[in-house]
């Protein structure tokens, strides 16, 4: 399977500081906001990556990830000249799709806890699965409504009366018809091919399948100030309680075989001395008991 970062938009929610550097760019907590969907997709064992972002942008995600060697990835870049809807990216992107299976991420999206998405992406055969997150304001997303037998039976793009509470978060699996589909797609009222609406065409197909997360699960959006501040400070204090850091795509790659215990170490001797570097050195450390134990 595939995976697509999509990091363009015009974050106007978090005006002026989107100024000089894109949401996706801005911290959330010890790093940037981009590390978190990157990790998503490599913990799901997604290891041929393309980040989509504006013209402007695309530069400095480059600058930071490179072509995703450090990670044990591959990474493609293509620009979106204009904020024209999440599907296009599955237009932007047909070339680097070719005949595969393709997971789409937002930049903004942060997930954490569980092996849901693992599970998903093992068993994903065909179709197309989402997810459903139990949220208070459904208003503000795609909003899926499920029968008494939890089978979702209509999802609608933020809808004025929301017929349930739960939430499509911006992270879906498709199969290879997604291209085809998207090419016949009309752009909706506001001008934007809308991801809803493919997610409309496979329920129509009865080839839809709805997630429900689970409610320890954690799923953060950062498009505003207040939303990235919160981010941050769940991070912190998960992490600052655990030992353990969210959205660290070296650790991930590492334990998903994607980077050897060597190639970890070196990773970690190279950067600077930081908090960040520390932690991959303790995990280093810990690594390399276990293999003495064993
Ligand atoms: P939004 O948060 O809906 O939009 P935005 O990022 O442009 O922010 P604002 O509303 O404050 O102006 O987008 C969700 C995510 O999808 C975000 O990571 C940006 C990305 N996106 C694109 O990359 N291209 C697009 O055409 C759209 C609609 C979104």
């Amino acid at each position: 399977m595939k995976g697509i970062i999509l990091a363009g938009g015009a974050g106007s929610r978090l005006y002026p500081l989107t100024l000089v550097a894109s949401k996706q760019l801005q911290p959330v907590y010890d790093k940037p906001m981009v590390y978190y969907p990157l990790t998503t997709l490599i913990e799901g064992g997604i290891r041929e990556l393309c980040l989509i972002s504006t013209p402007h942008d695309l530069p400095r995600f480059r600058q930071l990830l490179g072509d995703g060697s450090r990670f044990g990835l591959t990474i493609d870049y293509r620009e979106q000249a204009k904020p024209a809807g999440i599907a296009q990216a599955f237009l932007i992107a047909e070339s680097f799709i070719g005949n595969d299976n393709v997971a789409l991420i937002l930049g903004d999206n942060i997930f954490y806890g569980g092996d849901g998405f693992n599970k998903a992406f093992a068993e994903f055969n065909g179709g197309a699965t989402i997810f459903g997150y139990h949220v208070n304001d459904p208003e503000r997303y795609g909003v899926v409504e499920f029968n008494a037998a939890s089978q979702a039976i209509s999802i609608e793009e933020k809808p004025k009366s929301p017929k349930s509470n739960y939430a499509v978060p911006g992270l879906y699996i498709f199969d290879n018809e997604v291209v085809a589909l998207t090419k016949a797609q009309q752009p909706s009222a506001r001008g934007e091919l809308e991801i809803t609406d493919l997610n409309v065409s496979y329920l129509r197909w009865g080839k839809l399948r709805v997630q429900r997360l689970a409610r320890g699960f954690a799923w953060l959006d950062a498009g505003t100030s207040s939303s990235l501040h919160e981010a941050s400070a769940y991070v912190q204090t998960i992490e600052k309680r655990a030992g353990v850091k969210i959205g660290c795509p070296e650790e991930a790659a590492f334990r998903a075989g994607f980077l050897s215990l060597a190639q970890l170490s070196d990773l970690a001797d190279q950067m600077p001395n930081c908090e960040y570097r520390a932690y991959l050195c303790d995990v280093v450390a810990e690594a390399k008991r276990l293999t003495i134990q064993k």
